[in-house]
């Protein structure tokens, strides 16, 4: 696993790998110092050509905890202001030979791009409405954390699945761990043929009582061109997850930010079911873990030696967790 471009180029068995060394640093997190030398000498790039705070900011804080020096860069304030394309702009910071580049962009396959493009090795963080795989490796960590195994667990995801690259990710990501799945919301935004990727499709909140998860997404109107739905009330009074409709045996999720009062009422975020400061935290192990995974491989194995050279045990266990990613 060079590069982390789509979920669904990941096998159960690839995910669960990823997920376990994200354990290992749940532990380093704990220690007073929290910090490894695993990418000393390396560059990590971040590149966000769209807004975020979760994603940028852990990939950004995963980095300084493995040691590697961060170039962040947001699209608003650098030269894309004045024109300069996504091929120019990875051709500058190829200049520093980074060793991974993380990015984010309003274009779906942005991030295939930039891996034909760069040496470096790629982690795709959000492009346009098309996926978004460290999310759903995050959502999946904080679950199986929860329920030990999503095996046979009822997952709804509920709201607007038109424009949300989560909602595509998770459901490929979930579906592979053995979830069954059920998609909920208005006609208009749930995407036509959506059960080929192995779901249920519903239009009504009715049946929700069966879910052991309910995961919420956001009515994202920034990306939306047309009136998908007639009000924000009327959406509300038939999507939104409340106190009414969540159950005190359900969990819930979101992969943020919440239009608090639209999606989810104010109650259901901060209830004891809610999962969503759980998914943050996790949102930073998951990147940490995908940073060594992708960064040492791209490298290949026998650069290891070069990041520990007075620490063959270490090396040694990090070359037996790496295999099957080779
Ligand atoms: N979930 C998520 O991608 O959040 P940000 O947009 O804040 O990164």
């Amino acid at each position: 696993m060079r590069h982390l471009l789509s979920i669904g180029d990941l096998s159960k068995a690839e995910i669960e790998a990823i997920l376990d060394r994200a354990e290992s640093f749940a532990e380093v997190g704990r220690r007073d110092i929290k910090k490894v030398p695993t990418l000393r000498g390396r560059t990590v790039v971040t590149l966000f050509y769209e807004s975020s705070t979760r994603t940028s900011s852990s990939f950004e804080l995963a980095a300084k905890r493995l040691s590697a020096d961060l170039v962040s860069v947001k699209a608003a304030g650098s030269s894309v202001d004045k024109g300069e394309s996504l091929k120019d702009t990875v051709a500058t910071l190829s200049a520093y030979e980074p060793a991974a580049i993380v990015i984010r962009h309003p274009h779906a396959g942005a991030a295939q791009l930039v891996a034909n493009w760069a040496d470096a090795s790629v982690v795709n963080a959000g492009d346009g409405k098309h996926e978004h795989p460290s999310q759903a490796l995050l959502d999946v960590y904080t679950l199986r954390r929860r329920l030990g195994s999503l095996e046979g667990k009822r997952i709804w995801i509920v709201g607007d699945v038109l424009h949300s690259r989560v909602a595509r990710s998770n459901l490929i990501a979930f579906r592979t761990m053995g979830a069954e799945l059920t998609v909920c919301g208005p006609p208009a935004l749930i995407p036509r043929g959506l059960e080929q990727l192995g779901c249920a499709v519903t239009h009504s909140l009715d049946g929700l009582g069966e879910a052991d998860v309910v995961y919420a997404l956001r009515l994202q109107r920034e990306r939306m061109r047309e009136s998908f739905v007639p009000s924000l009330r009327e959406y509300a009074a038939h999507f939104q997850i409340d106190s009414r409709r969540l159950g005190p045996r359900q969990l819930l999720m979101h992969p943020g930010p919440v239009n608090r009062g639209v999606e989810l009422s104010g109650e259901a975020i901060d209830s004891p079911q809610s999962l969503i400061a759980e998914q943050v935290a996790s949102g930073l192990v998951v990147p940490w873990s995908l940073l060594v995974i992708v960064v040492l491989v791209g490298l290949g194995v026998s650069a290891l030696a070069g990041i520990y050279p007075a620490r063959v045990a270490a090396r040694q266990s990090i070359v037996t967790g790496l295999k099957g990613f080779e």
